[in-house]
């Protein structure tokens, strides 16, 4: 299949071009590069010897996704593009409404005029809130915390509203827990800007001398340790989960809502003794406050892709960290080093 692949110079967009490619469809890319550099388009082609087709520009932007179009018959398209800082969205919401819902329903608008029905977006286990139990299952309420959160529901119930009057189109809803990991050539990994938001990038650069320590965000959770748990998954797992989608559902019509994640729970701590076995060196920390917004303990319910999609997470905590530590200790500044 042709796929567009939205956010395609990204994270998990990158990794998810690695796996089309491995079985044979043909990613074409479109990034604004806001967060992401073109040198991953080398980077994949390093790893795959297919070098995407990239067009640079933004998904609010009618015009570029006209040209996108008129230059590639896509049979689907999987859309990334968006903006992830939790933190951010709090201090700049337009910002994230815009590109997170506007973006979605600029895409879909040009699809249609393209005359393309079939869509997988990337959802978040941000869209539960604070569940009232784990592992979480699908058709648990949905609430957001904070505006990022509610970019990404928003964006859903969007969608939801726009498959109901238009059947015929095959819409998936990929809610992804906490990806982690890089490709095993450490030649593509996580390259955060600034100070990372997130545990294991963070980790990964006090383990190779970027920071001094890590904070650790409350240990009086109800939790084993008391801090808080995740359910972390590899990012070629993630990216395979969006292979199973579309080869099983990109020309089912419907409305499609899966969880990605692996079904186990692990603590901050957890991750950080897994790391500092991997990288064979101690990694300094502090316990600090709970951070706003934070919930204790948040993983999958993942049996909804297996039995539906065939998909299940392979990898383990293990092969997640030493993925990092590869990418982190032979990237030390990520993709600008
Ligand atoms: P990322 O920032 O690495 O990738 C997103 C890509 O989209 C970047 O390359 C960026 O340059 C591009 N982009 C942003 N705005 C754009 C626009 N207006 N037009 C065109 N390109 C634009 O993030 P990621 O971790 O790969 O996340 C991909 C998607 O998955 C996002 O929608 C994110 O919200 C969602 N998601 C991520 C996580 C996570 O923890 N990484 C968890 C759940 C959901
Ligand atoms: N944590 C620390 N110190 C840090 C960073 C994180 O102790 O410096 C802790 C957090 O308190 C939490 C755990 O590590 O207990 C994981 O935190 P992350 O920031 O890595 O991940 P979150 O679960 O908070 O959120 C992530 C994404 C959201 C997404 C959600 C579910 O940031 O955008 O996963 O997919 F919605």
């Amino acid at each position: 299949m042709k796929v567009l692949v939205t956010g395609g110079a990204g994270y998990i967009g990158s990794h998810t071009c690695i796996q089309l490619i491995k079985h044979g469809h043909t990613p074409v890319v479109i990034d604004n590069l806001c967060n992401s550099k073109a040198v991953v388009l080398d980077r994949i082609e390093c790893v795959t010897g297919t070098r995407p087709a990239f067009m640079q520009g933004d998904v609010r932007d009618s015009s570029f996704l006209k040209r996108v179009f008129a230059t590639h018959a896509v049979d689907s398209v999987i859309h990334f593009a968006g903006l992830k800082a939790v933190g951010e969205s709090v201090e700049k919401p337009l910002k994230y409404y815009d590109t997170n819902v506007s973006g979605t329903l600029n895409l879909v608008r040009e699809m249609q005029a393209a005359n393309i029905n079939s869509l997988i977006f990337s959802s978040s286990a941000t869209v539960y809130g604070e569940p009232a139990s784990v592992p979480i299952q699908e058709d648990f309420p949905t609430a957001a915390t904070n505006p990022y959160g509610r970019s990404k529901l928003m964006a859903e119930e969007c969608l939801r509203d726009f498959q109901h009057a238009n059947p015929d189109w095959s819409i998936t809803l990929l809610r992804y827990f906490n990806p982690v990991g890089a490709h095993d050539s450490g030649l593509l990994g996580e390259d955060p800007q600034g100070t990372p938001n997130n545990l294991l990038p963070f980790v990964a650069q006090v383990a190779v001398g970027r920071r001094e320590k890590l904070g650790v965000f409350g240990n009086d959770y109800p939790t084993p340790d008391g801090t808080g748990v995740r359910d972390y998954i590899h990012v070629v797992d993630l990216a395979d989960g969006h292979l199973a989608a579309l080869d099983k559902l990109a020309y089912q019509a419907g409305i499609h809502v899966f969880n990605l994640g692996t079904g186990q729970g692990h603590s901050v701590l957890d991750m950080l003794h897994a790391f500092e076995a991997v990288a064979k060196r101690p990694i300094p920390y502090e316990i600090k406050p709970r951070r706003a917004g934070d919930i204790a303990e948040c993983y999958a319910d993942p049996a909804c892709a297996k039995a539906t999609l065939g998909w299940s997470a392979k990898k383990d905590l293990q092969t997640m960290v030493e993925d990092t530590w590869r990418w982190q200790s032979k990237n030390p500044n990520g993709y600008g080093g």
